[in-house]
């Protein structure tokens, strides 16, 4: 089979990627489409470049109708930076493409003149064809002229194929804040996640930490499901941002956040194994099971050890009595994070923004008063902490 390989950061993917797909398979240069997402970035700080799983996730949502093409997560492992030679090898090796398969490296027409300053050029030929697109408007005979020379350096052949559609930049889709040339569900996945719309809060994390956060990233992409890693990371953010605005320790609050819910798809068993390292006596109910469990599990698997940020974990579904200023931010981050629809959460977001103890008030007595439509009472430990809040909140 003849497979295109398409690989990018898709910060954000947009119509010109979609256009390079489309265009390969019609032009039957290729069979089928993998496009892969870069995981860590070769050529940028890694800061500059948005959170792997948003972009390979984003990926999957524009694609998720696309005949003949499949999004490939070959790319998200922390470590070295990815380069396309490595990719090429790693393809083969783990059998996501047979010894048989031509495969065909797609790029754009611009590609061609700094091909050559590329890491290990000849290897990555070795194990694919070079596949340009031609765009509209772009000067062919130069970009033919770029390719011959190539072909003689490295006793290749350079294929063509032609594509319609607009040349789109995803940094001026970026700088701009208008995603008007991206696919719809890319559209929605941005609101959804509330990417892009300001400096992001995990600015404010220590080189050190956004490293860490990074490689727990990684982890928990092949542990736990897209939508729950989303919203892990969606919390994260969230929570560095009030961190930053309450001057509580960004850190701290971060990896508290990514992590919070990091049990939570462990089979039952285990997760009550966990728990029982530090609940004595009885097993804690579903619902709550995983944030105990959650905080012996970021000990032992995530190292973690700072004891201020597996509480935020151990306490981010029911609270405690006397709250410190990181649980009271993962807790709320973790309730209001942009992807949450679940309820009306407009006060409890606006309170947020000026007032943490106030926001925590108003989140409790919604969710005292859910539990009481359902003829329930909220956990003994959330009325302690009600009842503390509303005696000394600042
Ligand atoms: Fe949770
Ligand atoms: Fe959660």
């Amino acid at each position: 089979m003849k497979i295109g390989i398409y690989g990018g950061a898709f910060d954000p993917f947009h119509n010109g990627h979609l256009s390079m797909i489309r265009g390969a398979l019609k032009s039957k240069k290729v069979d089928r489409v993998i496009v892969i997402p870069t995981g860590m970035p070769c050529f940028k700080p890694a800061r500059k470049v948005t959170l792997s799983p948003y972009r390979y996730y984003m990926v999957r949502a524009a694609l998720k109708d696309e005949p003949d093409c499949e999004v490939c997560d070959i790319e998200q492992v922390f470590g070295e930076p990815s380069y396309t030679v490595t990719t090429l090898k790693n393809l083969r090796k783990k059998k996501v493409v047979s010894e048989k398969d031509e495969l065909f490296l797609m790029c754009g027409s611009d590609i061609l003149f700094e091909f050559e300053s590329w890491y290990k050029p000849k290897e990555i030929l070795e194990q694919a064809t070079l596949l340009c697109a031609l765009r509209p408007g772009i000067d062919e005979g130069q970009a033919k002229n770029e390719a011959s020379h190539l072909e003689e350096v490295f006793d290749t052949n350079v294929k063509f194929f032609k594509i319609d559609g607009v040349e789109v930049a995803s940094s001026k889709l970026r700088s701009d804040g208008k995603f008007d040339n991206v696919p719809q569900a890319v559209k929605e996945f941005i609101e959804n996640h509330g990417l892009y719309c300001e400096d992001s809060p995990l600015m404010h994390v220590s080189d050190e930490m956004y490293k860490t956060l990074m490689k727990h990233c990684f982890t928990l992409f092949h542990e736990m499901s897209g939508k729950r890693l989303l919203h892990s990371i969606n919390v994260c953010v969230l929570a560095t941002r009030y961190a930053v605005r309450f001057g509580a320790d960004p850190d701290k609050c971060a990896l508290a956040a990514l992590l919070h819910d990091c049990a939570k798809e462990l089979p039952e068993d285990e997760q009550i194994a966990l728990s029982a390292k530090i609940i004595h006596g009885y097993i804690p109910g579903k619902q709550i099971l995983h944030s105990p469990a959650g905080a012996v599990y970021a000990r032992e698997h995530y190292g973690v050890e700072d004891q201020e940020v597996l509480d935020a974990i151990q306490f981010h579904t029911i609270g405690r009595e006397v709250m410190t200023m990181t649980d009271k931010i993962v807790y709320l981050a973790d309730k209001v994070e942009p992807a949450r629809h679940y309820d009306d959460l407009t006060e409890i977001r606006r309170l947020a923004e000026t007032d943490l103890d106030g926001a925590l008030i108003e989140c409790y007595c919604a969710i005292r008063e859910s539990f009481a439509a359902k003829g329930q009472e909220i956990h003994e430990d959330t009325k302690k902490s009600l009842k503390y809040l509303l005696a000394h909140r600042k």
